[in-house]
């Protein structure tokens, strides 16, 4: 099947008889002051904002193929009903939602998540290191939660994590989703760089330790950021290394300066990330709470733990 190209989509959006997604026809496209449909793209997809009767959804259309996208969003879909997480929303896979140039295209809807994307999120509290370090703690506690129920979300980095103004988490972009039962499925969506181990690039099939670099990543990052406000920067398209810092760190001046903080902790995150990127494959890499528990909190036991042994 051929693909439309996003001015396509973008145009038979304008119009709201092609959408064929019975919930969302009747909608209203959110539109920019030219009055053109607003969307946000990326790699695979087109998204755009639809208000019925005062809901906010986001409508979905994918520009790319995506292998055996229905059967992935299916088992997705499954899978996080009976896991029942918060930080999930619940989704849509729409066969034939929207008609572009004649073509009917399989389309996606979910509700308007309310928030602010990480890096937002980040840039409003850059002055406030216990709600990063607050977000941190909450960021963690969730990873660990998809650990325990063998999801990985594929495509961990700002644009896919929103911040509720009480610091709660929800997760968005379920496109490179591992569920238990996409085993040997191919890795097709590799993520953002800044946020991905070098040899994601060649790994092969989706796996439930597709996060683990990334989870280190964010929440070192976050870790750092609560310590070093000065370092922030919201321009760019990664957290806190470039991928080209990541593929050579040794030449990255910020990054050893890290790994040689005077907090232990960030010295220990940082370590731990120099170590990951010493190996060649993301399945030799470790969960974050492996790393906080052995080589943190074995160390520097949380305040709690201290007092409990007078
Ligand atoms: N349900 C949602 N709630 C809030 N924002 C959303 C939602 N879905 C998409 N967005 C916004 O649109 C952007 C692109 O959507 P996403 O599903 O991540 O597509 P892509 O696969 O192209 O990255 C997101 O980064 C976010 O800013
Ligand atoms: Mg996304």
């Amino acid at each position: 099947m051929n693909y439309p190209s996003r001015t396509a989509i973008v145009n038979s959006v304008k119009y709201p008889a092609l959408i064929r997604d019975t919930f969302l026809s009747g909608g209203f496209v959110t539109k920019t002051s030219g009055g053109k449909p607003k969307f946000w793209s990326g790699g695979f997809s087109i998204v755009f904002q639809i208000d019925t009767g005062g809901e906010l959804w986001a409508f979905k259309v994918w520009h790319t193929e995506l292998k055996d996208n229905k059967f992935r969003y299916t088992t997705v879909s499954e899978v996080l009903e009976k896991c029942a997480l918060p930080y999930f929303t619940e989704f849509e896979y729409v066969e034939n939602g929207v008609l572009v140039d004649g073509v009917l295209m399989d389309t996606h809807r979910m509700p308007w998540v309310d928030g602010a994307p990480l890096k937002d999120y980040i840039n409003s509290n850059i002055t406030n290191p216990v709600k990063l370090a607050n977000l941190a703690s909450k960021f963690q506690l969730m990873v660990a939660e998809f650990h325990k129920h063998n999801i990985a979300h594929g495509d961990l980095q700002h644009g896919n994590i929103i911040v509720q103004d009480d610091g709660e988490i929800s997760v968005i972009d379920y496109d490179s989703f591992f569920v238990e039962g996409l085993q040997g499925l191919p890795d097709l969506i590799k993520g953002q760089g800044g946020y991905q181990h070098p040899s994601r690039y060649y790994n092969l099939t989706i796996n439930e330790k597709l996060d683990y670099f990334s989870e280190l990543v964010i929440y070192t990052s976050l870790i750092v950021y609560s310590e070093h406000p000065e370092l922030w920067s919201y321009d760019t398209d990664w957290l806190l290394f470039s991928k080209e810092d990541l593929e050579t760190p040794e030449l990255c001046t910020l990054f050893m300066s890290l790994k040689k903080s005077d907090n232990p902790k960030i010295a220990i995150l940082m370590s731990t990330m120099h170590e990951f990127l010493r190996c060649e494959d993301i399945t030799q890499l470790l969960p974050l709470e492996d790393i906080i528990n052995s080589k943190i909190n074995a160390k520097f036991p949380p305040l709690d733990d201290i007092t409990d042994k007078f």
